[in-house]
């Protein structure tokens, strides 16, 4: 047995950066996306024009930051990051926009949060690179355009029904980001391991990838969570036995659920007899904000089979009662 196992000196900030894929090259999984996007920016380079605005969405943690990043790496541009919540007046945007250089990336994640009168602005920049500030108040008010210089905004949003349609159709192309397949988070949680110096067996792997939630800033975290265990524990190899002890440590069962996701499920299948229940009892039952759970739970619950929308609200499904079933007989 190896008694030093971690082979890498990296803090857990710079592991991020470690991780994150910075090519094409090194980008696992969202094979359709990948491949619209070469040809977009292949056909700009040949073109010598920047790239159309590119609108991503799917849910948190799926690569929406990491594909930007990429593009604005490929164009050879900077890559200026914000947030829809961060631009709270129109002098912010305003800001942000005439600090650009050509051919940057302006990203805006959670653009959904954006004001509509801040939308306003942003409509002229993406249709013609045009600036357009009222100065002044009341009858004295006017407006001079400034020219911007070429730049590509990427945007993102975890919840594409609450763009507003003039925004949307302001973007070149939209893709939507899904959960990732098996073998793909698997890859990722290969090419991770190896990055922070671990060794995982085959299923070890295959534990993580189950436990990921298909999603690779969770496979991410869990790999890093796998080599502080290897560095305590002194393991040069890590099993699926080693894995258990750290799931329980983290409250997380084999498919990633949390104690919030067991819980909904327990309290549709307990308190709502399997459901139908609407969104907002099952908000106010779990005590928790609709939005997460529209956002984070379900999403996942949905994709593992264990719950459904329905016209009448949410049911469990034969799978998640099992899966209760299963989860209750182990706690036993
Ligand atoms: N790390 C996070 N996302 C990744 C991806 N899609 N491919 C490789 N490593 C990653």
């Amino acid at each position: 047995m190896n008694d030093t196992p971690i082979k890498t000196n990296l803090d857990e900030q710079n592991l991020d950066t470690v991780l994150r894929p910075s090519s094409f090259d090194e980008y696992i999984g969202q094979d359709t996306v990948k491949k619209s996007l070469k040809i977009i920016l292949e056909a700009a380079k040949l073109r010598k024009e920047p790239i159309d605005h590119i609108l991503f969405y799917g849910q948190a943690g799926l690569g929406k930051t990491t594909l930007a990043n990429i593009v604005a790496n490929e164009l050879g541009g900077n890559l200026k990051i914000t947030s829809g919540p961060a631009i709270e007046k129109s002098g912010d945007l305003a800001a942000i926009l005439t600090n650009l250089e050509a051919g940057d990336v302006l990203f805006i994640d959670e653009i959904h949060r954006l004001n509509r009168m801040i939308e306003e602005v942003l409509y002229p920049a993406m249709e013609s690179r045009q600036l357009n500030i009222v100065i002044g108040k009341g009858p004295a008010a006017r407006t001079i355009s400034l020219d911007l210089p070429p730049f590509t905004l990427i945007a993102a949003t975890t919840r594409v029904n609450m763009i507003s349609n003039p925004l949307r159709s302001r973007f070149g192309a939209s893709f939507r980001l899904d959960y990732y397949s098996v073998p793909d988070i698997s890859e990722i949680i290969r090419r991770s391991a190896s990055l922070v110096g671990i060794n995982l067996d085959e299923s070890a792997i295959g534990s993580l990838a189950k436990a990921s939630r298909f999603t690779p800033r969770i496979a991410n975290r869990l790999v890093r969570r796998a080599r502080d265990l290897a560095e305590v524990r002194k393991l040069g190899l890590i099993k699926t036995e080693d894995l258990s002890d750290l799931f329980k440590i983290l409250d997380i069962d084999e498919y990633g659920l949390e104690y919030q996701d067991r819980r909904l499920l327990d309290i549709i299948s307990e308190q709502f007899n399997g459901g139908p229940v609407g969104i907002n009892s099952l908000a106010a039952a779990l005590g928790d904000d609709r939005d997460i759970i529209e956002d984070i739970y379900e999403p996942y619950l949905i994709n593992l089979g264990f719950l459904k929308r329905t016209s009448g609200g949410r049911v469990i499904s034969e799978k998640g009662i099992e899966y209760l079933k299963k989860n209750h007989d182990s706690q036993n």
